[in-house]
């Protein structure tokens, strides 16, 4: 969370780190901030509280910022409530440094005490001011900026990226990273830091990866980058492959809408380089086979969305190749002494490759010796660069809070994975594979037809819109599918929700059915489909509403039982919820639409959780 943006070079740096905030605006929300060094005028900021458009106002009434060396921050506020004085960035009290940071200071509250010791006057509540403070403080001892940047990161607990501003050093900016994502950006004669590519794309596509310890000195003369123990160290650099047009919203109304209608294209671009002639191909792994018939149990590590295409992956994984397999959310498996050997696949789940819960149970489950197999949407990201092996998803950018394209390739890449593992193992049914296969190629073209009509979507919110509890029940792969829809509604449209294995409503959760609740029942998955409609009947006869989600083959008795029916195509069962899901997202859209509700940027979310 928090999105950095830092520029040097030589044309007005704040128009340039204004436009790279737009694109970073996704990670964080509750204020933003530019700070301008240049020889006359030294450190110039200017912060607010709020959105982008409240600080762009803000300088609009005011003289321009001068200055072509500056840092701009996004903030996802965790220590110290929004407001002007806890926005970034933070300059220290004699004002000579000014820093923008991303992720928690865990040792802040020593520091500070050390320094309210020393006469240091803090003025916001946040953690990071600490890191400005306790810079100034280290130029006592150190003249050069370099070594005092060092001596404050030997003292830091927690995780950082952090933008450096001096005020006696217009011609440079700092920027060091541990623990939160930071890349360098290579232009002609200038170069940038950010938190992701999209906010610097526009200038270039040259970047590099920083690393855990690693500190860069950026100038106009270039970029310098320093290991932990400050050894100059060689970055290799990456182009970026995808075009500007993929983070723009190119005429929709909202990202989120724009990605639920991209899903088939991004299908496309995950099964097709691994689909060949019928059978499942993963050229990237370098996954022996011996390797392979080593693990007695796999573990899938996620959180959120990602968590809940573990779930679903568990179904599909045990069903095809008949080994345990475990599902943790990464924010407990990581204090769970997770039972995690030699003989274990770790596959961990994550859009951004960045969630820093992932990544603390990645590191765990890699100490203990796990194979670890990341299947990550942003390339270079810190999940993909630390695992064995890496499956990107190619979804391109995804921009809205909450996902929808990133989640469904996660979900059909993850099965993918799972067939060819167990046909590489001898344990795929021949007639089953080729079954999987064959509406593997057909899947992006059945979601189309999902996608083609919104009508009845748009009908349904303006039916329900007003509810304030939604249940969602399913079996089996539908009961997985269900977490996922309700956590869609949840996140951008405040509604509360629940999603319950419909077989377990009986045990407790039936009591909360009121004439009126609206309850959406998922019965996409054919061999069940008696059992939920079971389970269908027990809520309607308690009065509650059912929006029922089938297949074209079951419509005519979901019509039955349901209020309302919706209807995908047919597929195989391990694919259904590839299909079945984007209903969930049209659903959860144009509910949150009805509400008036800032659909891409929910409150207190963000879209890369990387704080504890
Ligand atoms: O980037 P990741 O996939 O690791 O993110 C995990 C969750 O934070 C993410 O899926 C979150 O739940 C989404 N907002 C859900 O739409």
């Amino acid at each position: 969370m928090c999105g950095i943006v830092g520029y040097t070079g030589n044309a007005p740096a704040a128009p340039i780190l204004l436009e790279g905030l737009e694109h970073l605006e996704y990670r964080g929300y509750d204020s933003a901030g530019v700070a301008v060094v240049s020889p006359d005028k030294g450190l110039q900021i200017q912060k607010c509280k709020g959105r982008l458009q409240a600080l762009r106002e803000k300088l609009d009434s005011l003289p321009p910022l001068e200055g072509t060396v500056g840092l701009g921050h996004t903030r996802w506020a965790t220590h110290g409530e929004p407001n002007d004085v806890n926005s970034h960035p933070h300059v220290s009290q004699n004002g000579r440094v000014a820093i923008v940071h991303n992720g928690i200071i865990e040792n802040y509250a020593e520091i500070k005490d050390f320094l309210l010791h020393k006469g240091v006057r803090f003025r916001s509540d946040t953690d990071s001011e600490v890191v400005a403070q306790l810079l100034e403080y280290c130029f006592t001892d150190h003249s050069d900026p370099l070594d005092a940047v060092y001596a404050v990161l030997e003292r830091l607990e927690g995780a950082y990226a952090l933008g450096i501003l001096c005020a006696d050093r217009p011609d440079m900016l700092i920027a060091a990273r541990k623990d939160a994502p930071l890349l360098i950006g290579y232009g002609g004669g200038e170069s940038f830091i950010a938190s992701d590519a999209t906010a610097i794309i526009a200038h270039t596509r040259q970047v590099s990866y920083m690393e855990d310890g690693e500190v860069a000195v950026l100038t106009r003369a270039g970029v310098q980058v320093f290991d932990q123990y400050r050894r100059p160290v060689e970055k290799q650099r990456h182009t970026i492959e995808w075009d500007v047009s993929a983070a723009e919203k190119g005429g929709y109304a909202h990202f989120m809408f724009k990605e639920i209608m991209e899903q088939p294209e991004a299908l496309r671009q995950t099964i097709s380089p691994r689909l060949r002639d019928g059978r499942l191909v993963f050229d990237e792994l370098e996954l022996p086979e011996d390797r392979l018939r080593d693990f007695d149990r796999i573990f899938l590590v996620a959180c959120g969305s990602s968590y809940h295409v573990g779930m679903l992956g568990k179904y599909n994984l045990e069903r095809f190749l008949r080994l345990p397999v475990e599902v943790c959310l990464a924010s407990e498996f990581r204090y769970s002494s997770p039972l995690v050997d030699e003989r274990s696949l770790v596959i961990v789940i994550s859009q951004s490759g960045e969630t820093l819960d992932s990544m603390a149970a990645l590191r765990e489950a890699k100490a203990r010796g796990g194979y670890i197999l990341a299947i990550v949407n942003v390339v270079g990201s810190s999940i993909a660069r630390e695992s064995d092996g890496v499956l990107y998803t190619w979804a391109g950018p995804e921009i809205a809070v909450a996902t929808t394209k990133a989640y469904s390739t996660q979900l059909v890449l993850l099965t993918m994975f799972g067939l060819w593992m167990a046909e590489k193992l001898g344990r795929a049914d021949p007639e089953d594979y080729a079954a999987v296969t064959a509406e593997l190629a057909l899947l992006p073209a059945k979601l189309e037809t999902v996608l083609a009509d919104t009508g009845v979507y748009q009908y349904l919110a303006s039916q329900y819109f007003n509810h304030d509890c939604i249940f969602y029940i399913g079996r089996n792969l539908d009961y997985a599918l269900g977490l996922e829809g309700s956590l869609k509604l949840k996140e951008i449209s405040y509604i509360h929700s629940e999603s319950y294995a419909a077989g377990e409503l009986k045990h407790g959760t039936i009591s909360l059915i009121e004439p009126g609740t609206l309850v959406v029942a998922l019965a996409t998955y054919g061999q069940l489909f008696d059992k939920a409609a079971s389970n269908i009947v027990e809520v309607k006869s308690r009065g509650a509403d059912v929006v029922g989600l089938t297949t074209e083959s079951f419509r005519p008795r979901m019509e039955q039982l349901a209020t309302h029916t919706l209807t995908i195509p047919d597929t195989h069962p391990a694919l259904q919820p590839n299909l079945g899901v984007a209903p969930l997202q049209l659903f959860a859209y144009y509910i949150a639409l009805q509400r008036g509700c800032d659909i891409d940027k929910p409150k207190n979310l963000a879209k890369s959780v990387t704080v504890e």
